[in-house]
């Protein structure tokens, strides 16, 4: 599956990862708590981690297996406000996302997360894409209901989110799917 370089939606570009992005981010919300609480990292201490991430996800990127993409305001994409990380499985694009939080609560998730499905549900190859999120986690569950994913069911004992519990916690199954 070939998912594009780049993404445009009304207010947002969605692009590949670089260097300078470490340091947004870092002041962004990789050291945010709150920001962190339900993501399977802790809040990052220095801007060395989020550097070192940084890498990773250019890795990965390069890899084919991963487009970790830096979402941006469509008017300054230098400047990282969240991330739209994509899992290319088979015929299956599993995502994650996060937001900084000053930009919460304005509808721009769900813009990236409609854009996001529609480009790839144009895939020949791709007939699914979905999202867990833990079932606490209620702006996740809502962002996905209004992107229109299906919710699909509950996964017992699913994932370790390390800023809430030691061992895994249950997570609700989100698909669209073609
Ligand atoms: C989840 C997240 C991406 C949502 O991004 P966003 O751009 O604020 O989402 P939107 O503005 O498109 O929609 C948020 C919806 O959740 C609702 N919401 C927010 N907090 C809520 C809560 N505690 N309980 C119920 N609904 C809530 C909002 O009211 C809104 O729904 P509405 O439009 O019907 O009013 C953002 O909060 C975030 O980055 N959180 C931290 C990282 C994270 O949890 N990522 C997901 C991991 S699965």
């Amino acid at each position: 599956m070939l998912l594009p370089n780049l993404i445009q939606t009304d207010r947002l570009t969605l692009r590949a990862p670089c260097d300078a992005d470490a340091s947004h981010l870092f002041d962004a919300y990789t050291q945010d708590p709150e920001v962190a609480r339900y993501m399977v990292w802790r809040p990052h201490q220095s801007i060395g981690e989020t550097e070192a991430f940084i890498a990773y996800c250019k890795q990965q990127w390069d890899s084919g297996q991963r487009r970790p993409y830096i979402l941006t305001r469509r008017d300054d994409d230098a400047v990282p406000i969240g991330m739209l990380e994509a899992r290319l499985l088979a015929g299956t694009i599993d995502i994650g996302y996060v937001l900084q939080r000053a930009s919460w609560g304005t509808g721009l998730m769900t813009e990236a997360l409609v854009a996001f499905a529609d480009v790839a549900l144009a895939l020949p190859a791709c007939f699914r894409v979905q999202a867990t999120c833990d079932t606490e986690n209620h702006a996740s569950a809502r962002v996905l209901e209004k992107s229109g994913f299906a919710r699909e069911g509950r996964l017992e004992r699913h994932m370790v989110l390390p800023n809430l519990a030691a061992t895994p916690r249950a997570s609700l199954m989100y698909a669209r799917c073609k």
